[in-house]
């Protein structure tokens, strides 16, 4: 392994007998059976404030499989103060050995902790074993290892000088702490937000999203045995209102990364507003926030690869993906046979519990996840303008699952073409041929999002034709591909507009934001 050209971490199958399978099947009885009980992690100590809040499984919800401590104002100005304390030694660490820290966690996710990681992502993030394996395996140890490549980069990079001065560019981390929120659907960006501000000498609050603090207190348990010092990274699970509050009227606010909703995103920017006043520095506001994307079918499109990015993309992962596909656009000329396809696939797919390696589809993350897809299914079951033409139906008795389910849309502005769903919901609008240039407004008209979007043509003339026509509407644009699965150190990954700030995780661009830099001239 070479820090300077890391490779990807290769994706393991899970064949039936194999050690991989054994080990995780091991791993997912053990935790089942168990009830772990979770503390705050403040200056390197358990902290255990009493406050108790169950971590349940979304496939049976009824199940607990541990409780956590919940953080609040008290806990989190203690965070803050770790912080501030350890950011000097952290900082003037050399960079090395900062990055060393998680290279080494990378190793020990993908050896030692992987059957344990994949199995707690499978359990409380209710993803099948190739989910989880690519993302609190694959996806996690890729962040870190292609961060401390870009952060050896960046380093390196200097200004010219002259022959009787030089240049110099120091660089040193932001001047207070950083506060990254994360979301459930992945332990890679979970695992990614803290850090990557860390790596460049960031001293960082964590907190964890509250129905995902199972796995994600597995991984801040890996950073620590890799040799974390104490308040580096403080784990800080609990009301986020309170935890945001706290952080955001701290003078030593220096910058938040953030994945989540754009309303949530909206209220830190609105928070930090009105306390612009008191920082020491401008906070850096660095967001991801989710999508509506889409996948747009030229006439020439290849039926089978379109079929299949419409049930990848929008299916896998519960759909619980910012980048997952939930618009479709449709030339008449081939709709039939592309729905026909994708009908038959969906009737194929099998849902159920994660223990079952078959199931491609689990359940969804929570009640209120649940019941806001549902309340569009509904829709589309009562309104004149849609049609359900495959799945629609669900089930929370037991678990929070909902099938598979294909809208088709009378209006390219059907509710469903329009807004975020964030589940296994893909709603399609068929266009006339001939009205390719109103359906494409209406494509960049209908979303404030701007994530992800593919384009499916094998004429290279409208491939060129879309390529410049869309180039607003999605951060991360496929052509002829799906548009989700985008892999560290391929394609950085973020989108524009209410999508977020455009940062792109895993690359340069990101790590860049975490960075205040000093310009030293000398003079002989
Ligand atoms: N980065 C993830 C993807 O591209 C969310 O699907």
């Amino acid at each position: 392994f070479n820090v300077n050209t890391p490779v990807n971490e290769p994706v393991k199958d899970y064949a039936p007998g194999s050690a991989e399978r054994i080990a995780l099947e091991a791993k997912l009885k053990a935790l089942s059976a168990e009830k772990i009980e979770i503390p705050l992690i403040i200056n390197g100590e358990a902290v255990k404030t009493g406050n108790l809040k169950d971590c349940t499984m979304p496939h049976d919800h009824q199940h607990v499989i541990g409780f956590y401590h919940a953080a609040g104002t008290d806990e989190t100005k203690a965070a803050i103060d770790a912080c501030l304390t350890a950011q000097k030694e952290w900082a003037a660490m050399p960079w090395q050995h900062r990055v060393a820290i998680f290279l080494k966690a990378a190793e020990l996710v993908s050896t030692k902790y992987r059957a344990l990681l994949n199995a707690a992502t499978m359990l409380t993030q209710s993803k099948n074993a190739f989910q989880a394996e690519i993302d609190s395996t694959c996806e996690l140890t890729d962040f870190l290892r292609f961060n401390a490549k870009y952060v050896a980069e960046i380093y390196s990079e200097q200004p010219n000088s002259t022959k009787d001065t030089w240049n110099r560019l120091e660089y040193r981390p932001l001047d207070g702490f950083v506060y990254a929120i994360t979301p459930f659907n992945f332990t890679a960006i979970a695992g990614n937000l803290p850090t990557a501000p860390a790596m460049l000498g960031n001293c960082v609050i964590w907190k964890p999203s509250s129905t995902t603090v199972y796995s994600n207190y597995i991984f801040m348990q890996i950073l620590i045995e890799a040799g974390l010092p104490k308040g580096v990274i403080n784990f800080v699970p609990g009301n986020s209102a309170e935890i945001t509050d706290v952080c955001t009227s701290h003078s030593s606010l220096a910058g938040i990364h953030f994945t989540g909703s754009t309303a949530v995103f909206q209220s830190l920017w609105r928070s930090v507003s009105e306390n612009i006043h008191q920082y020491k520095s401008y906070p850096r506001l660095v967001g991801e926030t989710g999508g509506k994307d889409y996948i747009f079918a030229d006439a020439s499109a290849n039926i089978d690869a379109l079929a299949v990015a419409m049930v990848r993309g929008s299916f896998e992962f519960q759909g619980q993906k910012c980048s997952a596909a939930s618009r479709a656009y449709l030339p008449k000329s081939i709709a039939a046979a592309v729905l026909d396809r994708a009908k038959t696939m969906i009737s194929e797919l099998k849902m159920g519990d994660v223990a079952n390696f078959e199931n491609f589809v689990n359940a969804v993350i929570d009640a209120k996840a649940y019941k806001k897809i549902v309340s569009y299914i509904e829709d589309a079951q009562q309104s004149e303008d849609a049609e359900i033409i495959a799945g629609g139906t669900y089930d929370d008795s037991v678990g929070y699952f909902i099938a598979p389910t294909l809208i088709l849309a009378k209006k390219p502005d059907y509710v469903s073409m329009r807004e975020e769903i964030f589940g296994p919901v893909l709603t399609v609008y068929v266009y006339e041929d001939e009205a390719r240039a109103e359906t494409l407004e209406s494509l960049n008209d209908v979303s404030d999002y701007a994530l992800t979007g593919a384009i499916f043509a094998e004429d290279r003339k409208v491939i060129v034709e879309l390529e410049q026509l869309l180039s607003q509407t999605a951060g991360n644009f496929y052509i002829n591909d799906k548009p989700t699965g985008a892999v560290v150190g391929q394609q950085p990954f973020g989108g524009g507009r209410a999508s977020g700030t455009n940062d792109k995780a895993g690359s340069k661009l990101n790590l860049y934001r975490w960075i205040s830099a000093r310009t030293i001239k000398e003079t002989y």
